[in-house]
């Protein structure tokens, strides 16, 4: 569709200073109304909580969110919905203001002794994704409401309960996104509404209970690798996104950039994507053009936010520069490019494929430890944060001289994992796998060390340890 502009005012309503094209509308924020089309909101994308950037505004909540949010003007296209000049639709009244509420996210409030390092995050991304929308931000007129509010706290369910749900949203998913890719590598339109329920259906399993989804992507088939990838890294990315306390709409947003940042795979043959050993420099080059490869299918798509194309662009920039295809260092990357280099490298480390084992997740957290130049150091402490410091599938030493694997994680407590016993080091054996709760067992057991799978000649630990998940958790994967 062919948009012309023309600086002709509005005769209409010359008092509302209404800028016309042959389609396109500027009108104030206060003037919208439901059935109009919003081409576009104002200023920076963390003045509002929508998602899209373009839409049919049809839900009265959606228009009491914008009329209470940071943006002033908008421009609605009259093509595709209802004109401001049209006769008015009797409206509800605003939800009231809540004019005691705090500027300051509630995520970011929840967590007072880490609300420093949250609140300098939260300030640099605010800087940073400004700097990407460079229109003027405008004043504050109304207190921000900020959907975070409306969240489900973390841990909200028990483990055992949300498995199964999980489960269905993995499968669900995963069968979405394989038709995603298709579409990506035959040159298509991508479907992409119908990605944004999934986001939706990951992000409320993870406050549900923030370690469900991810144990059962973990156990999915290792030859589909690409596919459950992109759904690990993207609920990675909600949680972490969750733990910095962003607010909803950025929370939905980079488990969207989490999706859909390795869609240029697609036109990597399968021969160099399963390759075992070193690439050759030509191979390389391939495998480094999907992040631009990406870039270009995400321009034609003008519903993808733009936070969620450079993710696609620069998740494989690094930190201190080492990184492709720019080259770019420190804070020239954006916030969730940052996110994802470090949730792509952990998952791509503790995946199992067809060609490799998957490494113990407490491992990969000290070999990205021991890398740490590479990623942002404060972003890299709330991941750690958010997996755990004993990684669910982590192998552990306890004080009673025996090994167990990590079930599940205590919020409050991370030290006193959900594990499952079955080996003793003093016998040198396997014996009677058992499940213990950390927390009930203070003072008789407690997690001495993390162990190297290696160490003890696990054949196959990886597989191994999702044996173990899955008969503990009785999940079924397919
Ligand atoms: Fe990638």
């Amino acid at each position: 569709m062919l948009y012309r502009f023309s600086s002709r005012r509005c005769e209409s309503q010359p008092d509302k200073s209404l800028w016309v094209c042959d389609m396109l509308k500027r009108i104030r924020t206060e003037d919208v109304a439901l059935g109009m089309f919003l081409h576009k909101l104002e200023g920076s994308w963390l003045s509002h909580s929508f998602w899209k950037r373009r839409f049919l505004l049809e839900d009265m909540e959606q228009l009491v969110d914008l009329k209470s949010s940071d943006v002033e003007w908008v421009t609605i296209d009259v093509s595709r919905g209802r004109d401001v000049a049209a006769a008015p639709v009797p409206e509800p009244a605003p939800a009231a203001p809540e004019p005691s509420a705090p500027p300051t996210p509630p995520a970011v409030a929840r967590h007072d002794s880490e609300g420093g390092r949250r609140a300098q995050i939260l300030g640099r991304a605010r800087q940073s994704e400004e700097s990407v929308a460079p229109a003027a931000v405008p004043a504050r007129a109304t207190p921000y409401r900020p959907l975070a509010s409306r969240m489900i706290a973390p841990g909200a369910r028990p483990l055992s309960s949300e498995l199964s749900a999980a489960s269905e949203i993995a499968h669900r998913s995963r069968q979405t996104m394989r038709d995603l890719f298709a579409q990506a590598r035959l040159g298509k339109t991508m479907d992409v509404a119908a990605v944004e329920p999934l986001v939706d259906d990951i992000m409320h399993s993870i406050q549900r209970h923030p370690h469900a989804f991810t144990g059962v992507v973990r156990l999915m088939k290792t030859s589909d690798y690409l596919h459950t990838h992109a759904l690990a890294v993207s609920a990675l990315m909600i949680n972490l996104a969750m733990q910095l306390g962003l607010r909803q709409h950025q929370v939905r947003e980079a488990g969207l950039a989490g999706l859909l940042m390795d869609v240029g795979m697609g036109h990597v043959p399968q021969e160099i994507y399963d390759k075992e050993g070193a690439l050759t420099p030509a191979e390389e080059q391939i495998v480094h053009s999907h992040t631009t490869l990406a870039r270009d299918f995400m321009a034609v798509e003008c519903e993808i936010p733009e936070s969620v194309v450079d993710v696609c662009l620069h998740h494989h920039e690094r930190y201190d520069g080492s990184g492709y295809p720019h080259g770019l260092k420190g804070e020239e990357i954006s916030l969730f490019a940052r996110m994802a280099a470090i949730c792509d490298a952990y998952d791509a480390m503790t995946s199992r494929r067809t060609h490799k084992a998957g490494l113990d997740p407490a491992m990969v957290i000290g070999i990205m430890r021991d890398d740490i130049d590479r990623m942002d150091p404060d972003i890299f402490e709330a991941f750690v944060r958010a997996v755990g410091i004993y990684p669910v599938g982590s192998l552990v030493r306890l004080s009673s001289e025996r090994l167990a694997l990590v079930l599940d994680q205590n919020v409050k407590n991370p030290t006193l994992p959900r594990v499952r016993v079955f080996y003793s080091t003093t016998d040198d054996a396997r014996i009677e796998a058992e499940d213990l709760d950390l927390v009930y067992r203070i003072g008789r057991d407690s997690i001495v060390s993390r162990e190297n799978p290696d160490d003890w000649g696990f054949e196959d630990w990886d597989k191994m340890a999702s044996d173990m998940i899955r008969k503990a958790t009785g999940v079924s994967v397919r």
